[in-house]
Protein backbone atom coordinates (compact mmCIF):
# COMPACT_ATOMS: atom_id res chain seq x y z
CA UNK A 1 0.00 0.00 0.00
CA UNK A 2 1.40 3.45 -0.72
CA UNK A 3 0.43 6.90 0.40
CA UNK A 4 1.06 10.19 -1.03
CA UNK A 5 -0.10 13.89 -0.36
CA UNK A 6 -1.62 15.72 -3.06
CA UNK A 7 -3.55 19.01 -3.97
CA UNK A 8 -5.57 19.93 -6.90
CA UNK A 9 -9.20 19.77 -8.04
CA UNK A 10 -10.85 16.76 -8.20
CA UNK A 11 -12.63 17.26 -11.20
CA UNK A 12 -8.96 17.11 -12.92
CA UNK A 13 -7.42 13.51 -10.87
CA UNK A 14 -7.01 10.83 -13.17
CA UNK A 15 -7.46 8.18 -10.60
CA UNK A 16 -9.21 5.05 -10.50
CA UNK A 17 -11.68 6.66 -8.06
CA UNK A 18 -11.75 10.14 -6.06
CA UNK A 19 -14.08 9.78 -2.77
CA UNK A 20 -15.51 12.84 -1.63
CA UNK A 21 -17.72 13.17 1.14
CA UNK A 22 -21.55 14.41 1.15
CA UNK A 23 -23.41 15.04 4.06
CA UNK A 24 -27.25 13.74 5.62
CA UNK A 25 -28.84 17.55 5.17
CA UNK A 26 -28.12 16.69 1.23
CA UNK A 27 -25.31 19.50 1.85
CA UNK A 28 -22.40 18.67 -0.41
CA UNK A 29 -18.49 19.02 0.69
CA UNK A 30 -15.92 21.56 -1.56
CA UNK A 31 -14.87 18.20 -3.22
CA UNK A 32 -18.77 17.29 -3.93
CA UNK A 33 -19.92 20.19 -5.31
CA UNK A 34 -17.09 20.51 -7.50
CA UNK A 35 -17.65 17.41 -8.85
CA UNK A 36 -21.38 18.09 -9.41
CA UNK A 37 -20.60 21.59 -11.02
CA UNK A 38 -18.78 20.00 -13.96
CA UNK A 39 -21.11 17.04 -14.33
CA UNK A 40 -24.58 18.96 -14.60
CA UNK A 41 -25.88 18.47 -11.14
CA UNK A 42 -25.03 14.43 -10.62
CA UNK A 43 -24.46 14.50 -7.01
CA UNK A 44 -27.40 16.78 -6.29
CA UNK A 45 -29.56 14.63 -8.98
CA UNK A 46 -28.11 10.96 -7.03
CA UNK A 47 -29.06 12.54 -3.57
CA UNK A 48 -32.23 14.06 -4.73
CA UNK A 49 -33.87 10.27 -5.94
CA UNK A 50 -32.63 8.90 -2.70
CA UNK A 51 -30.05 6.48 -3.62
CA UNK A 52 -27.68 7.92 -0.91
CA UNK A 53 -29.02 9.30 2.58
CA UNK A 54 -25.44 10.81 3.85
CA UNK A 55 -25.70 9.04 6.52
CA UNK A 56 -21.99 8.33 8.67
CA UNK A 57 -20.48 4.62 7.35
CA UNK A 58 -22.51 4.79 3.62
CA UNK A 59 -21.46 5.24 0.31
CA UNK A 60 -22.35 5.26 -3.04
CA UNK A 61 -20.34 4.27 -6.09
CA UNK A 62 -20.73 6.27 -9.31
CA UNK A 63 -19.12 5.01 -12.73
CA UNK A 64 -18.09 6.87 -15.34
CA UNK A 65 -19.31 10.74 -14.26
CA UNK A 66 -19.24 13.31 -17.12
CA UNK A 67 -16.83 16.15 -17.15
CA UNK A 68 -14.19 14.29 -15.07
CA UNK A 69 -10.99 12.59 -15.86
CA UNK A 70 -11.41 9.90 -13.08
CA UNK A 71 -13.42 6.68 -13.45
CA UNK A 72 -15.05 6.37 -10.71
CA UNK A 73 -16.54 8.42 -7.64
CA UNK A 74 -17.43 7.14 -4.22
CA UNK A 75 -19.86 9.05 -2.18
CA UNK A 76 -18.62 8.84 1.40
CA UNK A 77 -21.48 9.63 3.70
CA UNK A 78 -20.18 12.15 6.42
CA UNK A 79 -23.50 12.05 8.80
CA UNK A 80 -24.58 15.72 10.23
CA UNK A 81 -22.84 18.76 8.87
CA UNK A 82 -20.48 20.18 11.53
CA UNK A 83 -21.01 17.24 13.52
CA UNK A 84 -18.51 14.69 12.15
CA UNK A 85 -16.54 13.46 15.01
CA UNK A 86 -13.35 12.24 15.17
CA UNK A 87 -14.49 8.75 15.35
CA UNK A 88 -17.31 9.03 12.41
CA UNK A 89 -14.07 10.38 10.08
CA UNK A 90 -12.38 7.02 10.87
CA UNK A 91 -15.53 5.04 10.07
CA UNK A 92 -16.07 7.23 6.94
CA UNK A 93 -12.72 5.88 6.00
CA UNK A 94 -13.19 2.34 6.45
CA UNK A 95 -16.62 2.01 4.84
CA UNK A 96 -14.58 4.01 1.72
CA UNK A 97 -12.36 1.04 1.93
CA UNK A 98 -14.72 -1.76 2.04
CA UNK A 99 -16.70 -0.17 -0.69
CA UNK A 100 -13.74 -0.75 -3.13
CA UNK A 101 -12.72 -3.77 -2.38
CA UNK A 102 -14.43 -5.70 -4.39
CA UNK A 103 -13.79 -3.22 -7.32
CA UNK A 104 -10.92 -3.01 -9.59
CA UNK A 105 -10.23 0.92 -8.22
CA UNK A 106 -6.57 0.56 -7.10
CA UNK A 107 -5.11 3.93 -7.59
CA UNK A 108 -7.50 6.25 -5.71
CA UNK A 109 -7.64 9.74 -4.63
CA UNK A 110 -9.50 10.78 -1.02
CA UNK A 111 -10.67 14.40 -0.41
CA UNK A 112 -12.09 13.45 2.89
CA UNK A 113 -9.25 15.56 4.38
CA UNK A 114 -10.98 18.96 3.93
CA UNK A 115 -14.01 18.16 5.76
CA UNK A 116 -14.26 19.39 9.64
CA UNK A 117 -13.78 16.97 12.12
CA UNK A 118 -14.72 17.93 15.71
CA UNK A 119 -12.53 16.59 18.64
CA UNK A 120 -13.84 16.00 21.82
CA UNK A 121 -13.70 19.07 22.99
CA UNK A 122 -15.64 20.60 20.10
CA UNK A 123 -12.56 22.04 18.74
CA UNK A 124 -11.59 21.48 14.91
CA UNK A 125 -8.94 18.68 14.38
CA UNK A 126 -6.13 19.91 12.28
CA UNK A 127 -5.00 18.32 8.62
CA UNK A 128 -1.91 16.75 10.47
CA UNK A 129 -4.39 14.73 12.64
CA UNK A 130 -6.99 13.84 9.54
CA UNK A 131 -3.68 12.77 7.84
CA UNK A 132 -2.56 10.35 10.22
CA UNK A 133 -5.78 9.14 10.86
CA UNK A 134 -6.48 8.15 6.94
CA UNK A 135 -3.52 6.60 6.88
CA UNK A 136 -3.91 4.57 10.19
CA UNK A 137 -7.62 3.49 9.40
CA UNK A 138 -7.03 2.49 5.92
CA UNK A 139 -4.13 0.08 7.02
CA UNK A 140 -5.88 -1.03 9.52
CA UNK A 141 -8.83 -1.98 7.25
CA UNK A 142 -6.44 -3.24 4.81
CA UNK A 143 -4.76 -5.67 7.08
CA UNK A 144 -5.07 -9.35 6.37
CA UNK A 145 -3.42 -11.95 8.33
CA UNK A 146 -2.67 -15.05 5.55
CA UNK A 147 0.77 -16.33 5.98
CA UNK A 148 -0.36 -19.35 7.80
CA UNK A 149 -2.43 -20.25 4.74
CA UNK A 150 -1.40 -23.00 2.71
CA UNK A 151 -3.13 -21.44 -0.08
CA UNK A 152 -3.52 -18.18 -1.29
CA UNK A 153 -5.77 -15.99 -3.01
CA UNK A 154 -5.36 -15.49 -6.49
CA UNK A 155 -5.85 -12.47 -8.70
CA UNK A 156 -9.19 -13.06 -10.17
CA UNK A 157 -9.19 -12.58 -14.08
CA UNK A 158 -5.34 -10.81 -13.27
CA UNK A 159 -7.64 -8.05 -12.19
CA UNK A 160 -6.45 -6.63 -8.60
CA UNK A 161 -9.18 -5.60 -6.44
CA UNK A 162 -9.37 -2.73 -3.89
CA UNK A 163 -7.00 0.20 -3.04
CA UNK A 164 -3.36 -0.33 -3.22
CA UNK A 165 -2.48 3.83 -3.95
CA UNK A 166 -3.98 6.47 -2.08
CA UNK A 167 -2.96 10.19 -2.62
CA UNK A 168 -4.32 11.90 0.03
CA UNK A 169 -5.82 15.22 -0.81
CA UNK A 170 -5.17 18.48 0.94
CA UNK A 171 -6.13 22.04 0.76
CA UNK A 172 -3.36 24.22 -1.58
CA UNK A 173 -2.86 26.33 1.37
CA UNK A 174 -1.78 23.69 3.39
CA UNK A 175 1.79 23.71 5.15
CA UNK A 176 2.61 20.91 2.80
CA UNK A 177 6.04 19.97 5.03
CA UNK A 178 3.64 19.40 8.09
CA UNK A 179 1.45 17.21 5.39
CA UNK A 180 4.24 14.70 4.07
CA UNK A 181 5.49 14.27 8.35
CA UNK A 182 2.12 13.46 9.26
CA UNK A 183 1.80 10.85 6.54
CA UNK A 184 5.00 9.18 7.51
CA UNK A 185 3.82 9.44 11.33
CA UNK A 186 0.45 7.29 10.07
CA UNK A 187 2.81 5.14 8.36
CA UNK A 188 5.27 4.05 11.44
CA UNK A 189 2.43 3.78 13.56
CA UNK A 190 0.55 1.68 10.94
CA UNK A 191 3.86 -0.62 10.43
CA UNK A 192 4.29 -0.59 14.32
CA UNK A 193 0.56 -1.80 14.58
CA UNK A 194 0.52 -4.10 12.08
CA UNK A 195 3.36 -5.84 13.23
CA UNK A 196 1.49 -5.89 16.71
CA UNK A 197 -1.23 -8.03 14.67
CA UNK A 198 1.48 -10.36 13.32
CA UNK A 199 2.83 -11.01 16.54
CA UNK A 200 -0.71 -11.55 17.86
CA UNK A 201 -1.96 -14.04 14.71
CA UNK A 202 0.79 -15.91 14.67
CA UNK A 203 0.19 -19.68 16.63
CA UNK A 204 1.64 -20.34 20.01
CA UNK A 205 3.70 -23.26 18.18
CA UNK A 206 5.61 -20.21 16.14
CA UNK A 207 5.20 -17.17 18.63
CA UNK A 208 7.27 -18.56 21.45
CA UNK A 209 9.52 -16.68 24.05
CA UNK A 210 12.73 -17.63 21.60
CA UNK A 211 10.47 -16.19 18.50
CA UNK A 212 9.51 -13.01 20.40
CA UNK A 213 13.62 -12.67 21.22
CA UNK A 214 14.22 -13.07 18.00
CA UNK A 215 11.98 -10.94 16.39
CA UNK A 216 13.63 -8.43 19.13
CA UNK A 217 17.22 -8.97 17.72
CA UNK A 218 15.91 -8.73 14.01
CA UNK A 219 15.23 -5.08 14.74
CA UNK A 220 18.62 -4.26 15.63
CA UNK A 221 19.57 -4.57 12.36
CA UNK A 222 16.40 -3.25 10.87
CA UNK A 223 15.65 -0.50 12.89
CA UNK A 224 19.11 0.52 15.13
CA UNK A 225 17.95 -0.57 18.45
CA UNK A 226 19.87 -2.27 20.97
CA UNK A 227 18.42 -5.39 22.25
CA UNK A 228 19.69 -7.68 25.34
CA UNK A 229 18.31 -11.35 25.67
CA UNK A 230 18.91 -11.89 29.47
CA UNK A 231 18.82 -16.25 29.67
CA UNK A 232 17.48 -18.42 32.35
CA UNK A 233 20.82 -18.38 34.44
CA UNK A 234 21.12 -14.96 34.38
CA UNK A 235 17.20 -14.45 35.57
CA UNK A 236 18.34 -16.80 38.29
CA UNK A 237 20.97 -14.69 39.02
CA UNK A 238 18.93 -11.99 39.40
CA UNK A 239 16.90 -13.25 41.37
CA UNK A 240 13.34 -13.58 39.50
CA UNK A 241 11.94 -16.61 41.07
CA UNK A 242 8.26 -15.28 40.83
CA UNK A 243 9.18 -15.35 36.59
CA UNK A 244 10.72 -18.41 36.82
CA UNK A 245 7.97 -19.99 38.63
CA UNK A 246 5.25 -19.80 35.92
CA UNK A 247 8.04 -20.55 33.03
CA UNK A 248 9.72 -23.48 35.23
CA UNK A 249 6.23 -25.80 33.65
CA UNK A 250 7.19 -25.62 30.13
CA UNK A 251 10.04 -26.44 27.70
CA UNK A 252 9.70 -23.46 26.17
CA UNK A 253 12.96 -20.99 27.95
CA UNK A 254 11.95 -18.07 29.48
CA UNK A 255 13.38 -14.73 27.30
CA UNK A 256 13.49 -11.13 29.21
CA UNK A 257 13.70 -8.67 26.14
CA UNK A 258 15.03 -5.36 26.67
CA UNK A 259 15.21 -3.13 24.06
CA UNK A 260 16.85 0.64 23.66
CA UNK A 261 15.87 3.17 22.11
CA UNK A 262 18.30 6.20 23.39
CA UNK A 263 17.60 9.41 20.71
CA UNK A 264 16.69 11.59 23.85
CA UNK A 265 19.23 14.09 25.84
CA UNK A 266 21.80 11.70 27.00
CA UNK A 267 20.52 12.83 30.89
CA UNK A 268 17.12 12.10 30.13
CA UNK A 269 15.71 9.88 32.32
CA UNK A 270 13.89 7.23 30.25
CA UNK A 271 10.32 6.03 29.86
CA UNK A 272 9.87 1.85 30.48
CA UNK A 273 7.71 0.16 28.56
CA UNK A 274 6.76 -3.06 30.36
CA UNK A 275 4.83 -5.93 28.01
CA UNK A 276 3.47 -9.02 29.56
CA UNK A 277 4.91 -11.71 26.75
CA UNK A 278 2.91 -15.11 27.65
CA UNK A 279 3.20 -16.32 24.51
CA UNK A 280 0.30 -19.19 25.98
CA UNK A 281 -1.80 -19.16 29.29
CA UNK A 282 -2.92 -22.72 29.74
CA UNK A 283 -4.05 -22.01 33.13
CA UNK A 284 -1.21 -23.94 34.13
CA UNK A 285 -2.06 -26.39 37.38
CA UNK A 286 -5.23 -24.26 37.65
CA UNK A 287 -6.08 -25.21 34.12
CA UNK A 288 -8.35 -22.75 32.26
CA UNK A 289 -11.33 -24.58 30.59
CA UNK A 290 -11.21 -25.98 27.11
CA UNK A 291 -13.81 -23.22 25.43
CA UNK A 292 -11.84 -20.59 23.16
CA UNK A 293 -8.51 -21.83 25.01
CA UNK A 294 -6.79 -21.12 21.55
CA UNK A 295 -7.50 -17.25 22.47
CA UNK A 296 -4.86 -17.63 24.97
CA UNK A 297 -2.23 -17.24 22.27
CA UNK A 298 -2.94 -13.54 23.09
CA UNK A 299 -1.28 -13.40 26.01
CA UNK A 300 1.79 -12.07 24.29
CA UNK A 301 -0.40 -8.98 23.00
CA UNK A 302 1.16 -6.34 26.07
CA UNK A 303 4.80 -7.77 24.44
CA UNK A 304 3.61 -7.02 20.96
CA UNK A 305 2.46 -3.64 21.38
CA UNK A 306 5.83 -2.95 23.20
CA UNK A 307 7.58 -4.35 20.38
CA UNK A 308 5.22 -2.39 18.04
CA UNK A 309 5.65 0.97 19.46
CA UNK A 310 9.63 0.23 19.37
CA UNK A 311 9.14 -0.18 15.66
CA UNK A 312 6.90 2.90 15.48
CA UNK A 313 9.34 5.53 17.34
CA UNK A 314 11.88 4.32 15.47
CA UNK A 315 10.91 4.35 12.13
CA UNK A 316 9.68 8.25 13.32
CA UNK A 317 13.10 9.09 14.78
CA UNK A 318 11.58 10.59 18.05
CA UNK A 319 13.80 12.21 19.93
CA UNK A 320 13.21 10.22 23.41
CA UNK A 321 14.81 8.24 25.63
CA UNK A 322 12.90 4.58 25.73
CA UNK A 323 13.18 1.36 27.49
CA UNK A 324 10.92 -1.47 26.53
CA UNK A 325 11.46 -4.71 28.88
CA UNK A 326 9.53 -7.78 28.19
CA UNK A 327 9.26 -10.96 30.58
CA UNK A 328 8.33 -13.81 27.86
CA UNK A 329 7.27 -17.54 28.72
CA UNK A 330 4.44 -20.03 28.49
CA UNK A 331 2.28 -20.74 31.41
CA UNK A 332 2.13 -24.68 31.23
CA UNK A 333 0.79 -27.40 33.34
CA UNK A 334 3.61 -29.97 33.93
CA UNK A 335 5.20 -32.17 36.61
CA UNK A 336 7.70 -29.70 37.32
CA UNK A 337 4.82 -26.48 37.19
CA UNK A 338 4.17 -24.75 40.41
CA UNK A 339 1.25 -26.00 41.91
CA UNK A 340 -1.53 -23.92 43.68
CA UNK A 341 -0.43 -23.05 47.60
CA UNK A 342 3.41 -22.83 46.36
CA UNK A 343 5.61 -19.70 47.72
CA UNK A 344 7.78 -18.05 45.39
CA UNK A 345 10.13 -15.39 45.94
CA UNK A 346 10.70 -12.21 43.74
CA UNK A 347 13.24 -10.44 42.79
CA UNK A 348 11.86 -7.90 45.19
CA UNK A 349 12.33 -10.08 48.60
CA UNK A 350 9.04 -10.24 48.87
CA UNK A 351 7.35 -13.64 49.17
CA UNK A 352 4.40 -14.94 47.11
CA UNK A 353 1.73 -17.38 47.41
CA UNK A 354 0.36 -18.71 44.25
CA UNK A 355 -3.02 -19.59 45.13
CA UNK A 356 -4.14 -19.73 41.62
CA UNK A 357 -1.37 -20.59 38.86
CA UNK A 358 -3.99 -19.02 36.12
CA UNK A 359 -3.03 -15.45 38.01
CA UNK A 360 0.34 -15.53 36.21
CA UNK A 361 0.71 -12.30 34.54
CA UNK A 362 1.52 -10.38 37.75
CA UNK A 363 3.87 -12.83 38.69
CA UNK A 364 6.06 -12.55 36.01
CA UNK A 365 5.39 -8.60 35.64
CA UNK A 366 6.36 -8.11 39.03
CA UNK A 367 10.04 -8.95 38.47
CA UNK A 368 10.49 -7.35 35.22
CA UNK A 369 8.58 -4.19 37.68
CA UNK A 370 11.41 -4.37 39.86
CA UNK A 371 14.18 -5.00 37.15
CA UNK A 372 13.30 -2.22 35.92
CA UNK A 373 14.56 0.32 39.08
CA UNK A 374 18.00 0.09 37.87
CA UNK A 375 16.81 2.76 34.98
CA UNK A 376 15.91 5.31 37.22
CA UNK A 377 12.56 5.97 34.96
CA UNK A 378 10.66 8.77 34.51
CA UNK A 379 7.82 6.51 34.13
CA UNK A 380 7.01 3.27 34.01
CA UNK A 381 4.25 1.80 32.13
CA UNK A 382 3.03 -1.72 31.96
CA UNK A 383 1.06 -3.45 29.26
CA UNK A 384 -1.04 -6.66 29.64
CA UNK A 385 -3.83 -8.81 29.14
CA UNK A 386 -3.82 -9.15 32.75
CA UNK A 387 -7.68 -10.30 33.56
CA UNK A 388 -10.83 -11.52 32.89
CA UNK A 389 -12.16 -9.07 35.21
CA UNK A 390 -11.32 -5.83 33.14
CA UNK A 391 -13.49 -7.17 29.56
CA UNK A 392 -16.69 -7.31 32.26
CA UNK A 393 -15.74 -3.81 33.68
CA UNK A 394 -15.03 -2.37 30.26
CA UNK A 395 -15.97 -4.69 28.04
CA UNK A 396 -13.93 -4.39 24.49
CA UNK A 397 -13.54 -0.40 23.85
CA UNK A 398 -11.31 0.41 26.90
CA UNK A 399 -8.26 -0.27 28.08
CA UNK A 400 -7.96 0.38 31.93
CA UNK A 401 -5.85 2.22 33.32
CA UNK A 402 -4.37 2.03 36.91
CA UNK A 403 -1.83 4.26 38.21
CA UNK A 404 0.54 5.51 41.21
CA UNK A 405 0.10 9.07 39.70
CA UNK A 406 -2.93 10.78 38.59
CA UNK A 407 -1.33 13.08 36.57
CA UNK A 408 0.13 10.17 34.50
CA UNK A 409 -3.06 8.45 34.02
CA UNK A 410 -4.44 12.17 32.88
CA UNK A 411 -1.70 11.75 30.61
CA UNK A 412 -2.30 8.38 29.29
CA UNK A 413 -5.81 9.10 29.06
CA UNK A 414 -5.42 11.90 26.46
CA UNK A 415 -3.09 10.07 24.39
CA UNK A 416 -5.55 7.72 24.43
CA UNK A 417 -8.68 9.76 23.14
CA UNK A 418 -6.23 11.73 20.62
CA UNK A 419 -4.97 8.66 19.00
CA UNK A 420 -8.85 7.01 18.76
CA UNK A 421 -7.57 4.11 21.41
CA UNK A 422 -8.80 4.74 24.13
CA UNK A 423 -8.70 4.08 28.16
CA UNK A 424 -10.61 4.89 31.53
CA UNK A 425 -8.92 5.16 34.71
CA UNK A 426 -9.86 2.83 37.17
CA UNK A 427 -9.60 2.85 41.26
CA UNK A 428 -6.86 1.72 42.90
CA UNK A 429 -7.70 2.53 46.12
CA UNK A 430 -5.61 1.74 49.65
CA UNK A 431 -8.85 -0.49 50.70
CA UNK A 432 -8.21 -2.77 47.96
CA UNK A 433 -4.88 -3.53 48.67
CA UNK A 434 -6.42 -6.18 52.04
CA UNK A 435 -7.73 -8.43 49.32
CA UNK A 436 -4.57 -9.72 48.94
CA UNK A 437 -3.54 -10.75 52.61
CA UNK A 438 -1.46 -14.52 52.36
CA UNK A 439 -1.68 -16.50 55.75
CA UNK A 440 2.03 -17.89 54.73
CA UNK A 441 3.39 -15.18 52.33
CA UNK A 442 4.01 -11.38 51.78
CA UNK A 443 1.28 -11.19 49.97
CA UNK A 444 -0.90 -13.83 47.61
CA UNK A 445 -1.09 -13.51 43.97
CA UNK A 446 -5.07 -13.39 44.01
CA UNK A 447 -7.65 -11.18 45.82
CA UNK A 448 -10.74 -12.75 45.28
CA UNK A 449 -13.70 -12.28 42.81
CA UNK A 450 -14.51 -8.74 43.55
CA UNK A 451 -12.82 -6.19 41.76
CA UNK A 452 -10.67 -8.49 40.07
CA UNK A 453 -8.64 -6.10 37.79
CA UNK A 454 -8.31 -3.67 40.51
CA UNK A 455 -6.75 -6.46 42.85
CA UNK A 456 -4.21 -7.16 40.12
CA UNK A 457 -3.45 -3.76 39.99
CA UNK A 458 -2.83 -3.56 43.19
CA UNK A 459 -0.52 -6.93 43.01
CA UNK A 460 1.85 -5.00 40.57
CA UNK A 461 1.79 -1.57 42.38
CA UNK A 462 3.94 -3.43 45.70
CA UNK A 463 6.42 -3.81 43.32
CA UNK A 464 6.40 -0.10 41.86
CA UNK A 465 6.87 1.87 44.18
CA UNK A 466 9.91 3.62 43.30
CA UNK A 467 8.79 5.71 40.02
CA UNK A 468 5.52 6.74 38.73
CA UNK A 469 3.81 4.17 37.26
CA UNK A 470 1.01 2.75 35.18
CA UNK A 471 -0.80 -0.17 34.74
CA UNK A 472 -2.89 -1.11 31.17
CA UNK A 473 -5.35 -4.00 31.24
CA UNK A 474 -5.81 -4.57 27.82
CA UNK A 475 -7.57 -7.73 27.82
CA UNK A 476 -10.68 -6.54 26.24
CA UNK A 477 -8.51 -4.42 23.87
CA UNK A 478 -6.07 -6.26 22.12
CA UNK A 479 -7.80 -8.47 19.87
CA UNK A 480 -11.12 -8.90 18.64
CA UNK A 481 -13.03 -12.67 18.92
CA UNK A 482 -16.08 -14.64 17.23
CA UNK A 483 -16.00 -14.33 12.89
CA UNK A 484 -13.62 -11.00 13.03
CA UNK A 485 -11.25 -13.21 15.40
CA UNK A 486 -7.84 -11.41 15.11
CA UNK A 487 -5.25 -8.74 17.01
CA UNK A 488 -6.27 -5.42 16.98
CA UNK A 489 -2.65 -4.10 17.21
CA UNK A 490 -4.01 -1.83 20.43
CA UNK A 491 -2.75 -0.04 22.28
CA UNK A 492 0.66 0.97 19.98
CA UNK A 493 -1.29 4.30 18.81
CA UNK A 494 -1.70 5.44 22.64
CA UNK A 495 1.71 4.67 23.70
CA UNK A 496 2.76 6.24 20.41
CA UNK A 497 0.99 9.76 21.14
CA UNK A 498 2.12 9.21 24.34
CA UNK A 499 5.67 9.12 23.50
CA UNK A 500 5.08 11.83 20.82
CA UNK A 501 4.12 14.18 23.58
CA UNK A 502 6.58 13.20 25.92
CA UNK A 503 9.55 13.69 23.21
CA UNK A 504 7.24 17.42 22.56
CA UNK A 505 7.77 18.25 26.06
CA UNK A 506 11.17 17.50 26.44
N1 LIG B 1 -4.50 -13.98 30.51
C1 LIG B 1 -5.50 -14.10 31.51
C2 LIG B 1 -6.51 -12.96 31.46
C3 LIG B 1 -7.54 -13.03 30.38
C4 LIG B 1 -8.54 -13.98 30.40
C5 LIG B 1 -7.55 -12.08 29.39
C6 LIG B 1 -9.51 -13.99 29.42
C7 LIG B 1 -8.52 -12.08 28.41
C8 LIG B 1 -9.49 -13.03 28.43
C9 LIG B 1 -4.86 -14.10 32.88
O1 LIG B 1 -3.63 -14.71 32.97
C10 LIG B 1 -5.78 -14.85 33.78
O2 LIG B 1 -5.97 -16.01 33.56
N2 LIG B 1 -6.34 -14.17 34.76
C11 LIG B 1 -7.27 -14.78 35.66
C12 LIG B 1 -6.99 -14.25 37.04
C13 LIG B 1 -7.74 -14.96 38.12
C14 LIG B 1 -7.23 -16.37 38.27
C15 LIG B 1 -7.56 -14.19 39.41
C16 LIG B 1 -8.68 -14.40 35.20
O3 LIG B 1 -8.89 -13.27 34.77
O4 LIG B 1 -9.54 -15.26 35.27
MN1 LIG C 1 -3.79 -16.78 33.30
ZN1 LIG D 1 -2.54 -14.72 31.27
Amino acid sequence: MEFSIKSGKPEKQRNDCVIVGVYESGKLSHAAQSIDAVSDGLINAVLKRGDMDGKLGSTLLLQSVGGIHAERVLLAGLGKHDELSEKGFRQALIASVKALAKTGANDVASFLVEADVLNADDKKQDATWKISQTVEAVNDALYRFDVMKGKKEKADKGITKGITRLEVHVAEADDNQAAKTALKDGLAVSSGVSFAKDLGNLPPNICTPTYLAEQALAMVKTHGLTVQILEREELKKLGMGSFLGVAQGSVQPPKLIVLQHLRGKKDQKPVVLVGKGITFDTGGISLKPGADMDEMKYDMCGAASVLGTFKTISEMDLPLNVIGVIPACENMPDADAIRPGDVLTSMSGQTIEVLNTDAEGRLILCDALTYVEKFDPSAVIDIATLTGACVIALGHHASAVFSNQDRLAKEILSAGETALDRAWHMPMWEEYQSQLDSNFADIANIGGRAGGSITAACFLSRFAKKYHWAHLDIAGTAWKSGKEKGSTGRPVPLLTQFLKHRAEKA
